[in-house]
C-alpha cells in the first residue's frame, strides 16, 4: 500500500530534499506551505509543476505551524502514515530579534501537531527537527546524552519541542522521534545562513558584481555536512520500530573561517582583500563549538555521511557560479555526479 507522508517545512531547505526523496521512495506526499504574498515555493515548484496530471502525489495545503484548528482538520483528511516536522523560525540570530514569535513556531508550533496527532488516533510516526543548538555551551563532541545549555530564543524553543517530543512518546506511547541535526547546508540553503552567504559572495565578488563580504564572528565552529545525507537519515529514524532520539552530524568540525578559506581557495579569491566584519552579525550569546558524536546513529540506523566540509564548500560554490552566469570550477560538479545528482543538466531549482 501507498505510505502517505506529511511535511511541515516543504518549501525550506530540508523539507524540499526530503520530498524528493519520499517522492523517489513511491510516497504519496503532503506538505503544509503559508500564504505570501509572492511564491514561496521556488524549492519545490520542479516537483508540483505537473500538478493537474492524473497521477499527482504531491500534495500543497495552505495552513501554519501555528494554528491548531488546521493542522488537526489536516491530520484527519490526509491520515498520514509520518509526519515529518521541520516548519520552524530557524534563524538564530533573527530569534534574537523575535523571541515571542520564535517560542509561538518554533517551540508551540510542535504542540499543535503532537496534540492533533494524539487526538487523531496517535498511531502517525512523527519526527521533529532538533538542532544541535540546542547543546549551546556544551562542551563537544556532543552526543545524545549530552546535557542541553541553549545559548537562543530559537535554541530555547527547540528544546521545549524536543521534549514535548519525549513527552508524548512516554505518556501516549505514540512513535515520536527526535533527529539532532548538527549544521547542515546545500546549493538550496537560505542566504542569510553563513555558508551559502560566503559561497554566494564568492561568485558574485569573481563576477566582479560585489566587492566586499561582510559576517560576524568568525571564530566559532560547527559541523558542517550536505544535506540530502541527512534527510535521508530522518527517513531511517522514522522506519525504526521503536521511537528514538538521534545525533546526526560528520564528526568533524571548522570554524566559520576555515569555511571561507576553503571557499575562497577554490574560488582563486583572497579573503583579505575581501571580507570586512560588521558587529551587527554577532550574536548576544554565541554558540562556539559544535562537534556531533554519532556513535548511536551508526549502530542504530547505520548512517554515516560521505560529504566532508571541502566537498561541502566545491559543491556549494560550484552552484553559485552557475547560478551567476560563471562556468562551475568543476570539483564540486564530479562530486555530485559521483553522489548519482548530476545537477548541471537540470534547471537551478531542481539543484
Ligand atoms: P528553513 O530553510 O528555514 O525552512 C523552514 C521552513 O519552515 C520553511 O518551509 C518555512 O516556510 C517554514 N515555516 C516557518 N515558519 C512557519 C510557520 N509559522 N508555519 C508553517 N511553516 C513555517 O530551515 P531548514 O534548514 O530547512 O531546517 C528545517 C528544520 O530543521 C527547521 O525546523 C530547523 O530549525 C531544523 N534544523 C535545521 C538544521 C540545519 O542545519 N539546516 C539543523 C538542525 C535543525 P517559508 O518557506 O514560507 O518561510
Ligand atoms: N548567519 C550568519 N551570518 N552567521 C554568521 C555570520 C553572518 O554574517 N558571520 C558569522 N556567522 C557565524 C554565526 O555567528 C554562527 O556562529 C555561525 O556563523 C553559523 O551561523 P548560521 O549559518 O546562521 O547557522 P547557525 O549555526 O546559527 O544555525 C543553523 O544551524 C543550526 C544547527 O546547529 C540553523 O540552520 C539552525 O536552524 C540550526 O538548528
Amino acid at each position: 500500500m501507498t505510505k502517505i507522508a506529511l511535511i511541515t517545512g516543504i518549501t525550506g531547505q530540508d523539507g524540499s530534499y526530503l520530498v524528493e526523496y519520499l517522492l523517489s521512495l513511491n510516497y504519496e506526499v503532503h506538505g503544509i506551505i503559508r500564504r505570501s504574498s509572492s511564491f514561496n515555493t521556488r524549492r519545490i515548484d520542479h516537483l508540483y509543476k505537473d500538478s493537474h496530471a492524473e497521477n499527482v502525489n504531491l500534495f500543497l495545503h495552505y495552513g501554519d505551524i501555528t494554528d491548531y484548528g488546521r493542522l488537526s482538520g489536516l491530520i484527519r483528511e490526509i491520515q498520514p502514515d509520518e509526519v515529518y516536522n521541520l516548519a520552524a523560525q530557524s534563524h538564530v540570530r533573527v530569534s534574537f530579534d523575535m523571541p515571542e514569535y520564535t517560542g509561538q513556531a518554533t517551540a508551540l508550533g510542535t504542540t499543535c501537531i503532537l496534540e492533533a496527532l494524539r487526538k487523531n488516533n496517535g498511531d502517525t510516526k512523527f519526527y521533529q527537527a532538533s538542532s544541535s543548538e540546542m547543546f549551546g555551551s556544551a562542551l563537544p563532541p556532543q552526543s545524545e546524552v549530552t546535557r542541553f545549555h541553549p545559548r537562543s530564543p530559537y535554541a530555547v524553543a527547540k528544546v521545549y519541542s524536543f521534549w514535548m517530543t519525549v513527552n508524548y512518546r512516554e505518556a501516549y506511547g505514540m512513535h515520536a522521534s527526535n533527529g539532532i541535526l548538527f549544521n547542515h547546508e546545500s546549493p538550496r540553503r537560505g542566504e542569510t545562513f553563513v555558508t551559502k552567504k560566503i559561497t554566494s559572495a564568492a561568485a558574485k565578488i569573481k563576477k566582479g558584481i560585489q566587492k566586499f563580504l561582510y559576517l560576524g564572528n568568525l571564530n566559532s565552529k560547527r559541523d558542517w555536512g550536505f544535506t540530502p545525507e541527512y534527510v535521508k537519515g530522518m527517513y531511517d529514524i522514522l522506519q525504526l520500530d521503536k521511537p528514538v532520539d538521534l545525533v546526526l552530524a560528520t564528526g568533524k568540525s571548522a570554524s566559520v573561517y576555515e569555511f571561507l578559506e576553503y571557499v575562497f581557495e577554490y574560488a582563486d579569491l583572497d579573503p583579505d582583500k575581501h571580507i570586512k566584519i560588521d558587529p551587527r552579525y554577532f550574536r548576544p550569546s554565541e554558540v562556539e563549538s559544535l562537534l556531533g558524536d554519532i556513535s548511536k546513529a551508526k549502530n542504530t540506523i547505520g548512517w554515516s555521511p560521505k560529504v566532508n566540509i571541502k566537498d561541502l564548500a566545491k559543491i556549494m560554490t560550484d552552484f553559485d557560479f552557475l547560478e551567476n552566469g560563471l562556468e562551475p570550477i568543476g570539483e564540486g560538479v564530479k562530486i555530485m555526479e559521483r553522489l548519482g545528482l548530476n545537477w548541471t543538466k537540470i534547471p537551478r531549482n531542481m539543484i
